[in-house]
């Protein structure tokens, strides 16, 4: 059956025409008007059944929840509030819905309700808005890459290289539990014949593919196994990670600034709907939050703020100067008081820079090599290493990257320092061997961006199904 959708319907009403759509019932009152709606956008369009045109025990059946295909003939409206409507002639239900239980009820839920019902949500206006912006984001993305000359790689989600060193990866086996509760765990009768895991990073195998390719990024899903009960972090999430030959930190600072800028103005250009109705409800939900806890910004004037302005490039040095100066230190309103030189920045520390110091998107670089991986390019005064964060207001830390050691004997001497073993990791090695060449890349959270772009305040409400400690559910 040839069915409309309902956002083709709005781009260009059919009037006079008979059209078919097939949606799901958001509300039916009076047993006489059904606003459907089928996923396309997030307006309804209201259905009128006209008095006696279909039967009484169809009627008596239709619910909120339940699927119909309706047919009718599509007319200016009478009414207030839309400017057509259906003149229903014929209502095929699809299938029932038991309103007294279903959970979508025509009303405000919270959102830890609607976790539960992470199936259903997707039926509700807030969750069909965030996940059509979530599609748009991610074929902006690619379209970017894909106009810059880039090619898309798929790097490998069972890995047997812990690509950030930091120990925080879920394992992958088909050994015994008896076997893997030996003192020594051995892997050699193991599936792969070694330990293997769930990755956390393409970012290895991308700068493999980078120094023959010139430009790569991967787009897919990481797997971190760090307890962090938070609102920005989750245990699967999905990381874009360009790597480019011949680019430096100056470089991978400029294409992150201009990539972000592009897949947000893509946003602006075609999400109008849905980011207006998130718009509306940030407000909403601002507006019941004491006064100076209130952001300054709508949902809309923030992403237009970033798109407009130039990111502000600061050291780690010059950040923990002004973090250490700060009234806000001196006054011991950090949670964590900033002291001595070299220790990591707390999200708290993120959000001044960005919301109260610098009111901009902040990158910050070189940052002291003892709290970075080990991949990144140590500098000349031997303390820090060509690392860059980006920092967005209500976020943190959305881009983590680097300028890459291309030398070989530092690299070595990097690995040590931080237990690597050499035998591990002898093809990353090798890179530096033969035809080794100044390389950068970053990796931009999917997930965070979505927030940012949809003003949702938590990671589990923009992923469709979120993994998170102790929960994996659906
Ligand atoms: O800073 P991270 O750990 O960097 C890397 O993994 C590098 N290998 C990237 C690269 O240079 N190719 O992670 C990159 C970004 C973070 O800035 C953050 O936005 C996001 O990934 N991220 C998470 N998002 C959700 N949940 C988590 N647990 C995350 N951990 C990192
Ligand atoms: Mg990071």
């Amino acid at each position: 059956m040839n069915l409309s959708k309902i956002k083709e319907i709005y781009d260009s009403p059919p009037i006079d025409n008979e059209i078919n759509i097939g949606g799901w019932v958001r509300a039916f009152r009076a047993k006489k008007f059904i606003e459907l709606n089928d996923g396309s956008t997030i307006k309804n369009i209201q259905c009128v059944i006209v008095d006696g045109k279909i039967d009484q025990d169809i009627l008596n059946e239709i619910n909120v929840g339940c699927s119909l295909i309706i047919t009718g003939i599509l007319i200016k409206s009478i009414g207030k509030g839309q400017s057509f409507e259906i003149k229903v002639s014929d209502i095929k239900l699809i299938g029932k819905s038991d309103s007294e239980k279903y959970p979508i009820q025509p009303k405000k839920h919270s959102f830890e309700f609607l976790r539960e019902q992470a199936h259903l949500r997707i039926r509700t206006s807030t969750f069909s808005s965030v996940m059509r912006i979530r599609s748009k984001l991610a074929f902006s993305i690619h379209e970017y890459f894909n106009k810059n000359g880039f090619n898309y790689i798929h790097t490998p989600i069972i890995t047997s290289s812990d690509a950030e060193g930091a120990g925080e990866m879920f394992k992958v086996t088909t050994l015994e539990s008896k076997d893997l509760a030996k003192k020594s765990i051995d892997h050699s009768n193991d599936f792969f014949g070694k330990k293997t895991s769930l990755t956390v990073s393409g970012q290895l195998e991308a700068e493999t593919y980078a120094l023959g390719l010139g430009k790569v990024y991967t787009f897919g899903p990481t797997f971190r196994a760090e307890n962090s009960n938070t609102s920005r972090h989750a245990s699967e999430f999905w990381m874009i990670e360009p790597e480019m030959a011949f680019y430096d930190l100056n470089d991978n600072m400029d294409l992150a600034e201009s990539f972000v800028k592009y897949i947000l103005n893509y946003v602006l250009k075609n999400c109008d709907e849905d980011l207006k109705f998130l718009d509306q409800r940030l407000f909403k939900e601002e507006s019941q939050k004491p006064k100076n806890k209130r952001n300054d910004l709508s949902l809309i004037e923030k992403i237009n703020f970033t798109i407009n302005n130039k990111f502000t490039r600061v050291s780690y040095s010059e950040a923990f100067d002004i973090l250490k100066n700060s009234n806000h230190n001196k006054k011991k309103k950090f949670e964590y008081p900033i002291d001595k030189w070299g220790s990591d920045l707390q999200s708290e520390h993120e959000r001044f820079l960005v919301e109260k110091h610098f009111k901009a998107p902040v990158i910050i670089y070189d940052y002291p090599s003892k709290i970075k991986a080990f991949y990144m390019r140590l500098n000349d005064d031997n303390k820090t290493v060509r690392a860059m964060d980006v920092l967005f207001p209500g976020i943190g830390e959305i881009i983590g990257g680097s300028q890459r050691e291309e030398r070989l004997d530092i690299l070595q001497q990097r690995m040590a320092e931080n237990g690597i073993d050499e035998k591990e990791l002898w093809w990353y090695l090798d890179l530096r061997k033969y035809g080794t060449a100044p390389h950068s890349g970053f990796g931009l959270g999917f997930e965070r961006m979505v927030m940012f772009c949809t003003g949702m305040s938590n990671i589990r409400d923009v992923i469709p199904y979120p993994r998170t400690p102790k929960n994996a559910s659906f």
